[in-house]
């Protein structure tokens, strides 16, 4: 059995992933009329984190229960993995008895390592590499609101952080512009081959990057275990604000975009978020719909 994984947004061809966001946009629609079909009857989602979550756990669980199933929530604290049950094993449990297994975790091999012993499909939940959900769930919303990315400009100003990679990986399924803007010491980590393809651009002064832009993405400045090196990512970091002066500099309609949760007054101030017109909570809100649908994709394959 070749079973399917979503590990990263490159796992799915582009027309696949077309097809998961058209159907999470028609299950949000099914949704706001109060129709919640039953995708997942009697299916279990194992969900393990190794880190903190709000939207993944929240969506992830909520998308199940929905859906007729269930989640069972599994930390480092109170399982067995916390006391050093390897993580292969742990996927040969898990796939005993749940249909998938979603993980967020901080190295990126140990959702390689679920997925390589997991008979069920594995989906990265975010890692220190990449958060292919959120963007998923970022590309529906702007296609919500604009149509279709493939002809639009995206700006990335900040961290080049796990959102930064993902970014990368849509703009080479989706074939965007991307122009990233970080510091050099803090750019993308993603295998660089990536970044040789035409639509995407390094431009390191953010006034420069965000012109022309249709969206404006930002994320934390200090990432889950990044935590010993606050002050130092602050200080480096402080130039790519997303204030209102620099949003200014973009296409008259930008959209503004943050995965959450914001650091107001760092990454960006609080009248950006305030006057995102409602985008970043349409964004943290299709988390649910986009998983619906590709938790539905992948049971299906
Ligand atoms: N954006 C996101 O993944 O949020 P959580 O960390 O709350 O899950
Ligand atoms: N880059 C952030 C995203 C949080 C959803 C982190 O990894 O902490």
């Amino acid at each position: 059995m070749n079973t399917r994984h979503l590990l990263s947004l490159l796992d799915l061809a582009r027309d696949e992933a077309y097809a998961i966001l058209r159907r999470a946009a028609e299950l949000k629609q099914l949704r706001q009329q109060g129709i919640r079909p039953l995708l997942f009857e009697r299916k279990v989602l194992a969900m393990i984190f190794e880190k903190s979550s709000t939207r993944t756990r929240v969506s992830f669980e909520s998308a199940m229960i929905e859906g007729g199933g269930g989640a069972v929530f599994l930390s480092l604290s109170d399982s067995q993995l916390g006391r050093g049950e390897p993580i292969q094993d742990t996927a040969r449990v898990l796939s005993e008895m749940c249909d998938a297994i979603m993980a967020r975790t901080y190295a990126h091999t140990t959702v390689e390592s679920l997925a390589a012993h997991s008979s069920v499909p594995v989906i990265n939940g975010l890692t220190d590499r990449s958060h292919p959900c959120q963007v998923l769930a970022d590309i529906q919303t702007y296609m919500e609101f604009r149509g279709d990315i493939a002809h639009a400009r995206v700006a990335w100003v900040g961290d080049g952080n796990n959102m930064c990679n993902t970014y990368i990986e849509a703009a080479q399924l989706f074939g965007f512009q991307l122009v990233i803007s970080s510091p050099r010491d803090y750019a993308a980590t993603i295998d660089k081959s990536l970044l040789t393809n035409a639509t995407i651009n390094i431009e390191e002064d953010p006034v420069k990057a965000v012109a022309g832009a249709d969206l404006v993405v930002t994320d934390v400045w200090v990432s889950m275990g990044q935590e010993h090196d606050t002050d130092t990512r602050r200080s480096a970091l402080r130039p790519y604000q997303v204030n209102t002066a620099l949003l200014q500099l973009a296409n008259p309609d930008v959209l503004f975009m943050h995965c959450l949760p914001a650091h107001r007054g760092e990454e960006v101030t609080s009248e950006v978020m305030d006057r995102s017109n409602g985008v970043v909570w349409a964004e943290a809100g299709n988390r649910l719909h986009a998983q619906k649908a590709l938790l539905e994709f992948l049971l299906r394959e």
